[in-house]
């Protein structure tokens, strides 16, 4: 084993993406599937569901309808299924795979074995039984495919599960049952309280195990299953002892492994500016000092001697770091008029510069980057709001019946014509009325909702100053499905992008660069953003347009990526909190809330103080809250 994987237990590939790494699986699926059929054997899949192995799914099929693979020989196990829920409900797994794989491929539906959650509760005992001898009947798991929770658990193995624990009916945790809550039309009662799952003891036994992880919000789960002890807290730390696990990582799944973190305290590394910054920084931390008080006993003592040998001493290479940072904060996001903008952020010309704010959701603009939204504005720059998306999933069934009865109320007071405003009012009743869980609102609630979020964001608009005619509400066309499942960016999302972007010629664009949730919404506005800039290469103005990336409410850039940084003052973190009370919608328990029972501005609030705490304690003076922005270069 290579000397880069000392701290690694189990074996990981990381890819640039989680659609590369998915090919790659696909494509080892497929290859497996085929030595079996070409020997006349059938070849035996453990399955999983979830956001994860989608994109897995995906090509496979892909793979089925362009290259002919063919599943006439494959049996299929998949992990688990919730108890109790019925097989065509919504958010049943029975569904999730019929949908997601089996009705597009040539798989025999009798070779498609998923748990039973519709099975009696007296039942499920030998359900589990049968289940497992069916599996041991083909001959075991041929290859697994697992996901793992953001708690560590794999199938529904929850934290506490044995090693040797069989096929059961198992409790689901509240941070699992939480993740599930945007399935469940966002209300955590309808979220089933138990699944059925594969033990642990039948997945080890799988001949080969790939488990699958995308984005930074498995990052630290993924780096203690693979790096810490084997405990029962951590269910996938267990596949430390299997053979033949492998557990596939995107770049932002894999960020917090050693290797990654902290390669030089493995091997001898390369030392280019971003590392020694990362490396100095992370030193710093570690060791609660200054980046200035770092002596070069420090270097030496944590793996960065080869560093000294390079470029010299500590002393030195603490004051260019140092001076980095310093550089990077700036008062002036748009560039400050005037001054000599060598070691500053943005360039001071033009003075008066076009800005386009991309906003995936009507909120994001005020949550991520209030104080500098409001600092462009106030320094005279052109500032555009392009709003990617309606929203309108977001906004709970009884905000948008109250708005439907205000105007009915209206109308009827000031006796305007009643006739559109009744009927909307009675067919929206009707309908909210026997609204069951997940089911998708008609059009005229879907168009409510969105026009909350959207009065929501104007009142924003307004508040910070930006007229009217800036605010551009795209409505992007692949957010429109009414669930939570979005379709893939297209040919027309990226045109409207583009559109708004040659309309205003921007000399800037802020943009949410959040990949800690890969299947988000945010990310696929970032990706028709990146597309469009594609497209408009060849135009003047886009050579000379700068894009800064924000991080959304969920987690920050980390300090040695961040290339502008925003001071706020006491005031301005107030100014920013009224901003994003305007959104009334998405105060007070909303509809998807996630792991984080924090509203969105105490978030905002304690992310930017965080920033600013951190450059603090690296020796950089000490401001109130900071916002922290990431220049794509493309
Ligand atoms: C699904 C399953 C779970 C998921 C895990 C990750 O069959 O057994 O262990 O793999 O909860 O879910 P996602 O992929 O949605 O992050």
């Amino acid at each position: 084993m290579s000397k880069h994987f000392t701290y690694e237990k189990i074996k990981t590939a990381i890819f640039e993406n989680a659609e590369t790494a998915s090919k790659k699986v696909a494509k080892e699926i497929a290859t497996f599937i085929n030595e079996k059929a070409a020997e006349n054997k059938h070849c035996v899949l453990g399955l999983a569901t979830g956001s994860t192995p989608k994109t897995v799914y995906s090509e496979l099929v892909r793979l089925h309808k362009e290259e002919g693979l063919s599943f006439k020989h494959v049996i299929t196990f998949n992990l688990d299924e919730y108890y109790p829920i019925h097989p065509n409900a919504v958010q049943s797994y029975f569904r999730f795979m019929n949908e997601q794989l089996f009705d597009h491929i040539d798989i025999l539906p009798e070779n498609c074995n998923i748990p039973n959650g519709h099975v009696e509760i007296e039942n499920i005992a030998a359900h589990c039984k049968a289940y497992e001898n069916k599996i041991d009947a083909y001959g075991g798991i041929d290859l697994q495919i697992l996901g793992i929770g953001s708690n560590g658990h794999i199938g529904f193995n929850e934290p506490g599960s044995l090693m040797n624990s069989s096929t059961r009916l198992m409790m689901l945790d509240h941070s699992t049952r939480v993740g599930a809550i945007s399935d469940f039309s966002g209300n955590l009662s309808y979220v089933p309280k138990k699944a059925i799952t594969l033990g642990v003891s039948k997945i080890l036994e799988a001949k080969r195990i790939i488990l699958l992880a995308w984005g930074e919000i498995k990052a630290d789960i993924v780096a203690d299953a693979v790096e810490g002890i084997v405990t029962e807290e951590i269910p996938a730390s267990y596949l430390q002892t299997h053979a033949n696990t492998v557990f596939v990582l995107d770049e932002a799944a894999a960020k917090k492994l050693t290797r990654i973190k902290t390669p030089w305290l493995l091997d001898t590394i390369i030392w280019d500016e971003q590392t020694t910054k990362k490396a100095v920084t992370h030193l710093a931390i570690t060791l609660n000092k200054p980046i200035l008080q770092l002596t070069n006993k420090d270097y030496n003592d944590n793996g960065m001697s080869d560093l000294l040998a390079q470029s010299g001493q500590a002393y030195d290479i603490n004051i260019r770091i140092f001076s980095h940072l310093q550089h990077t904060i700036t008062g002036w996001p748009g560039g400050k008029p005037n001054a000599d903008d060598h070691n500053r952020p943005e360039r001071a010309l033009p003075q008066k510069k076009r800005v386009i704010i991309f906003s995936p959701h009507p909120d994001d603009d005020i949550i991520s980057m209030g104080g500098t939204f409001q600092r462009l504005v106030d320094q005279g720059h052109d500032v555009h709001i392009a709003y990617q998306t309606s929203g309108n999933i977001a906004v709970a069934d009884d905000e948008a019946f109250r708005f439907i009865e205000f105007v009915s109320d209206l109308n009827d007071k000031f006796d305007f014509d009643k006739t559109g405003s009744s009927n909307l009012y009675n067919k929206a009743k009707e309908f909210l009325e026997h609204k069951k869980t997940g089911e998708i609102d008609i059009p005229e609630v879907r168009f409510v909702k969105g026009l909350i979020r959207k009065g929501e964001a104007k009142a924003t608009g307004r508040f910070v100053g930006v007229p009217p005619q800036n605010m551009h509400f795209l409505n992007l066309p692949f957010y429109e499905t009414g669930m939570v499942e979005k379709n893939p960016i297209g040919e027309n999302d990226v045109n409207i992008i583009g559109a708004l972007i040659e309309q205003i010629k921007p000399h800037q664009v802020f943009a949410a660069g959040d990949l800690a949730d890969p299947h988000g919404t945010h990310k696929v506005c970032l990706d028709g953003i990146f597309a469009a800039f594609k497209k408009l290469h060849n135009e003047t103005f886009i050579k000379d347009c700068w894009l800064w990336l924000y991080s959304g409410a969920w987690a920050e850039w980390d300090i040695h990526q961040i290339e502008m940084a925003v001071p706020m003052s006491p005031d301005q973190i107030l100014k920013k909190r009224f901003g994003i009370f305007k959104h009334q919608s998405q105060k007070d328990g909303v509809v998807f809330q996630g792991n984080d029972s924090r509203e969105f501005w105490q978030r905002a609030e304690d992310r930017n103080k965080q920033t600013a705490d951190i450059y603090n304690q690296l020796g950089l003076a000490q401001y109130a809250a900071m916002e922290a922005f990431v220049r794509w270069k493309g």
